[in-house]
């Protein structure tokens, strides 16, 4: 499994010789002390056993429970024989066919994807021929016709831990993430009839676009070295096929799809061409094949490690770009570059969380830390709010602005490097919580909202940046903010600030300067929340919330 269960055989190997060391200690006896850590080892496997035992019956009853509310629901729409256009007359030869489970097979499915069409009517599917058809290693796959539904069904031929597992996972994502909806199953014959997806996969796309991704008989019997190699030369035809017959959107759909997938404690989620159909219904991609799944804690060490496989794999085997480990290591080597930061420091250090971080992240006047210790307390409600950030840096303020509850954060800042950083943090910070975040940064001097119309905001937020600019202009910019917001959000500095470039920025800068300029320029009510905490610079940093009518 992943290649990790050597991890898992070494474990054990050092569990069983740290046993054997104990036991040597108190017993003294070689023969009896290997014995005994046989007994240990062999008493954790079998409670093990016992305890994925348990946890199948569970998996079980909640798939027979998910399954059964999902068919009562109007949401899940099982795909019809007049959906699909078999006639009437169709229909009454074909159910002559019926087996003893009540069933009629219309086609079988082979190992790429298509279908041997057994009766001449689902024309509309990728057909093979029968001299073509190969067939699937394992668990056979038939489209078939039962109680006027067709469904595909799937025979996991005795193999009970994958049908559970197939029919748990389904059944738990059947309502939220795009996969076949679980229609029935037969537990004695370990077989599951889900939801035709009326469309292609991934893999027929491309290759009737011309990649050579299907498998052929003397693909499937070339061995070892050649078998990788002709995998690998598979692998990357349908990465340059898939980013050039697939759009944008289907290919953020997928992202979107996987990360929703992961979000449920599903890792292991086999993403290849074939497992990927594109529905001719509503265009998007479903994704199928669940058996190999696992099911782990969200956040855990071994959740981590297999989503970030399944990301690879996603990226290796359909060219998605997804983010992984490695490459938000290189994002946060690019983040810390002293070229692209004020004073050559990280000025808004960030904790991304799991070991991530850029910049003094344990300091509280800046970033994450300031954000946590004073900030979310002290700043108005954010839920579902539209706003406007100014000298937005590398973007740590409005993602903690949209982690909040913000709908939507529009920053502009003067420096088009940390407009690019900002886009990496967004993209780091997407990757972590495994949500969209809704910020768009721009570049560009905070003036330039005195010409472009951006629209209305519930808050404009101006944190330890305003007296970058000169009076005249802060008085221009406030009173225009005022028009198009109730409230805004300045954070001051007290303290001798950047007074050798520009002498008169510590009283620009001051609570006292700012009330009065919140105040004449349209913001009525002002309050103040002052912040204990000294920066490394011996200032502190108060909020002022302005708010008018
Ligand atoms: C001290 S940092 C504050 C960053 C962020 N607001 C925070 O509180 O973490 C000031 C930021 O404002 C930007 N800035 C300065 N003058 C600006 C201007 N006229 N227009 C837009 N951004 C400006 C700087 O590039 C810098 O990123």
């Amino acid at each position: 499994m992943y290649g990790l269960k050597r991890y898992y055989y070494f474990a054990l190997a050092i569990v069983g010789v740290s046993f054997f060391l104990l036991c040597s200690v108190f017993i003294q006896k070689t023969m009896t002390s290997i014995f005994v850590s046989f007994l240990l080892i062999l008493g954790i496997l079998l409670i093990r056993a016992y305890l994925k035992k348990v946890q199948l019956q569970i998996m079980l009853q909640q798939a027979q429970h998910m399954m059964e509310e999902g068919r009562c629901l109007d949401k899940i729409k099982f795909v019809t024989t007049t959906s699909v256009g078999i006639t009437q007359d169709d229909i009454e030869m074909i159910k002559k066919y019926k087996d003893e489970t009540d069933e009629v097979i219309l086609a079988e499915i082979d190992k790429n994807g298509r279908a041997f069409d057994i009766f001449g009517v689902l024309g509309f599917l990728s057909l093979v021929k029968k001299e073509d058809f190969i067939p699937k290693d394992r668990f056979k796959l038939n489209v078939v016709l039962k109680d006027n539904y067709v469904l595909v069904s799937k025979s996991f031929e005795g193999d009970n831990v994958a049908f559970i597992h197939e029919w748990f996972f389904l059944s738990l994502l059947q309502l939220e993430a795009n996969v076949p909806a679980v229609w029935g199953v037969d537990k004695s014959r370990t077989v599951i009839y889900m939801n035709f997806i009326q469309g292609k996969s991934l893999n027929e796309m491309i290759a009737e676009a011309g990649g050579e991704v299907r498998q052929s008989e003397s693909f499937m019997s070339s061995k070892n070295g050649n078998y990788i190699r002709d995998q690998l030369e598979v692998d990357r035809s349908a990465r340059v096929w898939g980013k050039r017959i697939l759009d944008d959107d289907i290919l953020s759909e997928l992202s979107r799809q996987l990360d929703l997938i992961h979000s449920k404690g599903i890792v292991g989620v086999n993403i290849k061409p074939g497992n990927v159909v594109i529905s001719k219904i509503d265009g998007n991609p479903y994704i199928v094949d669940f058996h190999s799944s696992r099911h782990k804690h969200v956040g855990t060490f071994i959740w981590r490690l297999l989503r970030d496989r399944d990301r690879l794999v996603a990226n290796r085997r359909i060219g998605l770009n997804l983010l992984t480990e490695k490459v938000v290591n290189n994002h946060l080597i690019k983040l810390k570059n002293p070229d692209y930061q004020i004073d050559s420091n990280v000025y808004a250090p960030i904790d991304f969380g799991e070991g991530h971080a850029i910049g003094a992240f344990w300091n509280v006047t800046s970033g994450t830390g300031r954000w946590e210790q004073f900030m979310k307390k002290k700043m108005p409600s954010l839920k579902g709010k539209r706003i406007l950030d100014l000298g937005s840096n590398n973007g740590c303020m409005p993602l903690m602005m949209l982690q909040a509850g913000a709908h939507e954060v529009i920053g502009i800042e003067l420096s088009s490097h940390y407009v690019n950083q900002s886009n990496l943090v967004k993209e780091i910070f997407e990757w972590r919580d495994l949500t969209f975040y809704n910020f768009k940064p721009e570049s560009g001097n905070m003036l330039k909202i005195l010409d472009k119309d951006y629209g209305e905001f519930d808050l404009v937020t101006a944190l330890c940046t305003l007296y970058y600019l000169n009076e005249n202009d802060m008085i221009r910019l406030v009173n225009h903010i005022s028009h198009i917001s109730h409230k805004m959000v300045v954070q001051a500095i007290e303290g001798n600030v950047g007074s050798q470039e520009n002498p008169d920025k510590p009283r620009r800068a001051s609570v006292g300067f700012l009330i009065n300029l919140l105040r004449n320029n349209g913001f009525e009510r002002v309050s103040v929340s002052n912040y204990d905490y000294y920066d490394p610079r011996g200032c502190k940093r108060p909020i002022l919330i302005g708010e008018r009518d």
